[in-house]
């Protein structure tokens, strides 16, 4: 996608020098600066302080970390000393561990002195992936906001879509989960306007997925957390799509806090839910996302204190309650399979339940 009219993507490779930049997205909207990363250090600080977040850039950003670790040391020991560092950034992702799994497998077996290179191609290869992979659930998100739109009977009408958090392009390497369906639409000439909901405490719709649909020039209207349900109740959404961190094997979905009130209110007023996501944040491994996702917490700070950058593009943060307040921050809640109206993959669109779960894992197990 673009930034400034010049296509770039989240995470790029820097083949010359064998490092990655990223975009400071703690840094956005305000300030569009690159990091270099070259350590297996600087790739979890980044992942950790959330220079770069959302499910498939973390796996993106943890796989040039393991890259790192091995180009400093090969042996076993070192691989699995920088696995457990990078698995430990962040806890309700899947995708950390999927991308970590899939450079431990690419290296498995080889010489020490083949084992840098082998990481490197599959940080390469976990790159590329994704693109297509987001590419094509756009294509299949796009699909059924055609049949809800041609629902409106008016060709000339505008499709409402509402989304949670960031799941677009800065939170994959390129196009993201959610949002691909919203470019998609747009770039195909639909009228398309998507509420953005702030996504306190951490802000990323207000400040990235804002950023990005202004960007493209998608019109976007932002709101507060807790408009969600009265839009909703209004009838002034078609459609709601969200990305996530980790859906289960029975198809219930984590994603940011906030998430499940937007599926019990779209539920309550007929409203279709939509969650995007690629296969490789299926954990299959688990059936109950209540009882088997950990959610992360994160410090209390984030919800008593509004960040903020000041004209120097130094950050700031404002107190907004009384000293010593105790706060709770849980990173992210769970959906259960029964209120998502389908899972939008790679693969095509699929009920979120165990047995459509098992009979995709089938057939890619088949195709593998
Ligand atoms: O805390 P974040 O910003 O990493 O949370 C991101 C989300 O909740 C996204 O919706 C999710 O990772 C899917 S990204 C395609």
């Amino acid at each position: 996608m673009n930034i400034h009219g010049k296509p770039h993507r989240s995470i790029e490779a820097e083949h010359a020098t064998r490092t990655a930049r990223i975009i400071d997205q703690t840094l956005l909207p305000h300030l569009v600066e690159w990091r270099e990363l070259q350590t297996m250090e600087d790739a979890a600080e980044a992942i950790r302080v959330m220079r770069v977040r959302g499910a498939p850039l973390i796996g993106a950003t943890a796989a040039f970390g393991l890259y790192f670790a091995l180009r400093d040391d090969a042996t076993d020991g070192a691989l699995q000393k920088a696995y457990d560092v990078l698995h430990a950034t962040r806890p309700t992702a899947i995708n950390l561990r999927w991308a970590l799994d899939r450079v431990k497998r690419a290296v498995a077996g080889r010489n020490v002195g083949e084992r840098a290179e082998a990481a490197w191609q599959e940080a390469l290869a976990i790159c590329e992936a994704d693109v297509v992979t987001n590419h094509a659930i756009g294509r299949h998100g796009l699909e059924l906001f055609r049949a809800i739109h041609e629902k409106k009977g008016d060709a000339a009408a505008t499709l409402n879509v509402m989304t949670h958090c960031n799941a677009g392009w800065l939170a994959t390497v390129d196009w993201g989960t959610a949002i691909s369906p919203i470019y998609q639409a747009h770039d195909a000439g639909m009228k398309v306007h998507v509420w953005v909901s702030e996504t306190r405490p951490r802000g990323q719709g207000a400040s990235l997925t804002a950023f990005e649909l202004k960007e493209h020039g998608v019109p976007h209207t932002l709101i507060v957390d807790n408009n969600a349900g009265h839009l909703l109740q209004r009838g002034l959404v078609d459609v709601v799509i969200v990305g996530t961190d980790r859906v289960t094997a029975h198809g219930d979905v984590a994603n940011k806090i906030g998430t499940y009130l937007k599926a019990l209110a779209a539920r309550a007023h007929g409203v279709p839910f939509y969650v995007a996501t690629p296969v490789s944040t299926i954990d299959w491994t688990i059936t109950d996302g209540i009882r088997d996702i950990p959610i992360e917490q994160r410090s209390a700070r984030e919800v008593t204190h509004m960040p903020g950058v000041n004209a120097a593009g130094g950050r700031e943060e404002v107190l907004i309650t009384p000293e010593g307040t105790q706060a709770r921050n849980d990173g992210f809640d769970v959906t259960p399979g029964e209120l998502v109206t389908a899972l939008v993959t790679e693969h095509g669109v699929f009920p979120a339940t165990a047995r459509a779960l098992q009979e995709l894992q089938a057939a890619l197990q088949a195709s593998s």
